[in-house]
């Protein structure tokens, strides 16, 4: 349902994953989950929602040791650099967070560890002790990641404690042929170490209930992932680790150990809020605690189980919190035909796209969208980024705004033409006009953006179908009031393109907003039968999108 423009606004808390910061952020992060959650948060700020669009670097666990290891840098350094880096490029391409913090926050770091307290008061965690490997030389227990040795199942001598890069298969650190540290090289020992778990089991009940039976209308994909972790049977989680990067356990006994990066990374949303709230002298719980709240999650799939069972848990264990309403989480978007591979450098990198295609925010942001790994996985190719920027974006949109414009500068003087007699060409432009506003909010409330920016799009197709069916350059000598009629219309098209087409395209949005005099996005502007009036001057049009030739685009690293 369209939120009502004069029923008191509804709140959301609008998350996106916080990205690592040990890399920059690629195409596949965008597509998956940035520009989703962006559209959904500005269609709704659009309609004057109380929401809150939040995310934030994730700048704990074992990778950001990995890479300041291999860098020769500190952690700090690390995370200092990536989270600089994404926090400017995703404000570049316009995703519109409200804020965009990092768990390495004092705040973070104090909601975090206030979190494992009252988990742990309420007799929420477990405690177990394993053998795990140790490396006696740095004298340190050894994450997965951190281990080496023989494949079992391929005798590749280099795989992972997690898995073998080789042959994909999952292991466990005791599964290797001999095992060997990361750190020293040498074969570690294994050593008895105690870990806090999040008692998964006990919730299996509720969570079931929750799921399978309230949330049959999440997407398939995330109903069936959750259904069959539920069907296996949920087991404790372990919630901390032996490492010196991350958050301290708050507990005397738990010297050297740290919160689980996936413990403390989710919560990072709500110390998020806490600095928004803290900076704009508002309260933050609202937009956790209050149950009229949505809680809605945007999410790639690796990041399903965190955010649909282990997270509730945790919130639910806690008490006090809400708990998501939605989880709209994507599949992946591949490139040329191949999984984007951030270690064999197989990815369009965002830092590199701002720089090597400037002013192209919206080709991107539209390309992604219109391909967007909704329900199954998708594809990107510079080939198709090119025939959507030349045939959909300058063909269709950018030449019905520039002839449109052209026309109004060439008959009127700028000047916005009256609305004439209507006949039935005017009529069907009159009724799709009716009608878009409600069709595009339909699919992005539904989380289906690739449909909303179809049904957009479909009214550019529209009003340049008008104008070459009618000929206004035919007509102005015989019928100029016919033309008067055509060029009103076609200029409130422009308009509507405008407001509905922010979420989407927001840089081009608001070029069309200012070279029509529109001084206001509001989506229930867009309902009105005479967004620009007539007398309106109307700025020289400015071209939109140019056309991109093919040895103007970037060859991808693979
Ligand atoms: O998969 C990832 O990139 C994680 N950094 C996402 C974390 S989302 C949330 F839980 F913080
Ligand atoms: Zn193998």
């Amino acid at each position: 349902m369209s939120p009502n423009t004069t029923s008191p606004p509804s709140r959301y808390t609008i998350t996106a994953a916080l990205p690592y910061a040990n890399g920059p952020i690629h195409i596949g992060h965008l597509a998956g989950v940035y520009i989703p959650a962006d559209i959904y948060a500005r269609y709704l700020r659009s309609c004057q929602q109380d929401i809150l669009f939040v995310s934030g670097s994730d700048e704990h666990g074992v990778p950001i040791t990995i890479r300041a290891q291999q860098e020769g840098i500190t952690c700090q350094q690390v995370v200092d650099k990536y989270h600089q880096l994404n926090k400017q490029t995703l404000a570049d391409i316009g995703i519109s967070f409200d804020v965009f913090s990092r768990t390495s926050s004092p705040t973070h770091h104090e909601t975090a560890s206030a979190f494992f307290t009252t988990l742990h008061q309420q007799q929420c965690l477990t405690t177990k002790t394993t053998n795990q490997y140790y490396d006696e030389s740095s004298q340190q227990f050894l994450a997965d990641r951190y281990i080496y040795g023989t494949c079992p199942q391929c005798s590749y001598t280099d795989a992972y404690g997690d898995q073998c890069e080789k042959c994909g298969n999952t292991l466990s650190p005791e599964e290797l042929i001999h095992p060997r540290s990361a750190i020293s090289g040498k074969q570690p020992i294994l050593k008895p170490t105690k870990h806090w778990f999040l008692a998964l089991d006990k919730h299996e009940d509720w969570l079931k209930t929750w799921i399978l039976d309230t949330h049959t209308d999440w997407k398939p994909h995330v109903y069936g992932q959750c259904k069959s972790w539920l069907e296996e049977g949920l087991c404790p989680r372990a919630i901390t680790r032996d490492l010196q990067w991350g958050i301290p356990v708050p507990l005397a006994e738990a010297i050297g150990k740290v919160l689980y990066v996936w413990f403390d990374a989710p919560i990072g949303y709500i110390s998020a809020t806490k600095e928004w709230a803290h900076a704009h002298d508002r309260d933050w719980k609202p937009y956790w605690q209050d149950p009229n709240t949505q809680l809605v999650h945007f999410i790639g799939k690796d990041n399903i189980v965190f955010h649909c069972l282990i997270f509730p848990v945790m919130l639910h264990a806690h008490g006090d919190f809400i708990l998501p309403k939605h989880v709209p989480a994507n599949e992946f978007m591949n490139l040329e035909g191949k999984k984007i591979s951030t270690s064999r450098n197989h990815a369009v990198w965002l830092p590199d796209y701002l720089k090597q295609l400037p002013d192209k925010q919206d080709v991107l942001r539209y390309v992604l969208c219109a391909n967007a790994p909704e329900n199954k996985d998708s594809d990107f190719t510079w080939q198709d980024f090119q025939a959507k920027n030349n045939n959909e974006l300058v063909a269709i949109l950018g030449n019905f705004v520039h002839r449109s414009l052209v026309l109004i500068h060439k008959y009127y003087e700028g000047k916005v033409p009256p609305c004439r007699h209507i006949d039935e060409s005017d009529a069907i432009v009159i009724r799709y006009l009716q009608d878009t506003p409600q069709q595009v909010a339909q699919r992005i409330e539904a989380f289906k953006f690739k449909e909303g920016l179809q049904v957009w799009m479909d009214l550019a197709r529209q009003g340049n179908k008008y104008l070459t069916e009618t000929e206004p350059w035919h007509l102005i000598k015989t019928k100029p009031e016919r033309v008067q009629t055509i060029l009103h219309l076609a200029t409130q098209i422009m308009a509507q393109l405008a407001i509905l087409g922010e979420p989407f395209l927001p840089f081009t949005s608001h070029k069309l907003a200012a070279m029509l005099q529109l001084d206001t996005l509001l989506w229930g502007y867009a309902t009105r039968k005479e967004m620009i009036p007539a007398g309106t001057v109307l700025q020289k049009p400015v071209i939109l999108f140019q056309r991109i030739e093919t040895d103007s685009l970037p060859i991808t690293s693979s």
